[in-house]
């Protein structure tokens, strides 16, 4: 199954990402984890993208696309991957199809973690994970989610691909939910497996 996790940032796409990857044998592929490994390693790519990623901005399209095009192929081949953060953009969504669909390795299904923004903050102050999750960061996080991302719930429901959940409840609830919505869905995606 080809997978992929939106949710703003806290919403428990990484935590809901680990826990499928375990249920469903799944790769697990986090953009924002690997955007993170190549700062860490003062890469080329980490280099040009340490600015953006402390400021919360998106890092630009052509360097994620690059960056995930090998590892998502790969994935798919292995039977199927869980993206977590990317695509973000309706762009990048479109992008990522016409190269991901000549391979038959596109995403079947986009589930949506849903959960308040105050909620969002207090899970994110309470994490601090660095440079990104200071109060003024996470709130611009906030409205780049809101004015980049969520346009692309749109594009995903248009073709009937979306699941909603509810993302407040506790991570053992939100996982079972995510996999009764999947088994829903599994006969229909046997149909797009290629
Ligand atoms: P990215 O790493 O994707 O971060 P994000 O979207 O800001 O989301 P987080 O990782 O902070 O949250 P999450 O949804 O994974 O939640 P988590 O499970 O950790 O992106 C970082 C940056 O990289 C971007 O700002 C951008 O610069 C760049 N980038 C990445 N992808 C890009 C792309 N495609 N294009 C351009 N730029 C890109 O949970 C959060 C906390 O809440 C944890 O402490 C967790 O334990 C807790 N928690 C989780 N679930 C629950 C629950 N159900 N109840 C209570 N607490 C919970
Ligand atoms: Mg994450």
């Amino acid at each position: 199954m080809r997978i992929l996790l939106v949710g703003a940032p806290g919403s428990g796409k990484g935590t809901q990402a680990e826990l499928l990857s375990s249920a469903l044998g799944l790769e697990h592929i986090s953009s924002g984890d690997l955007l993170r490994g190549h700062v860490a390693r003062e890469t080329a790519i980490g280099r040009s993208v340490q600015e953006f990623v402390r400021r919360g901005d998106l890092v630009p399209d052509s360097i994620v696309m690059d960056m995930l095009r090998k590892p998502v192929v790969e994935a798919a081949d292995s039977g199927g991957y869980i993206l977590d953060g990317f695509p973000r953009t309706v762009q990048q969504a479109q992008a990522a199809y016409d190269t991901a669909r000549t391979l038959g390795v596109q995403v079947q299904v986009a589930v949506h973690l849903d959960v308040p923004e105050e909620e969002l903050v207090r899970r994110l102050l309470a994490r601090g994970r660095g440079a990104d999750d200071t109060e003024d960061v996470i709130r611009h996080r906030q409205r780049v989610y809101q004015e980049q991302t969520t346009p692309m719930l749109g594009y995903y429901s248009d073709r009937e691909e979306l699941i909603t959940v509810d993302g407040t409840r506790s991570p053992e609830q939100v996982h079972a939910t995510i996999l009764e919505q999947l088994e829903k869905v599994r006969p229909r995606l046997e149909g797009t497996e290629a």
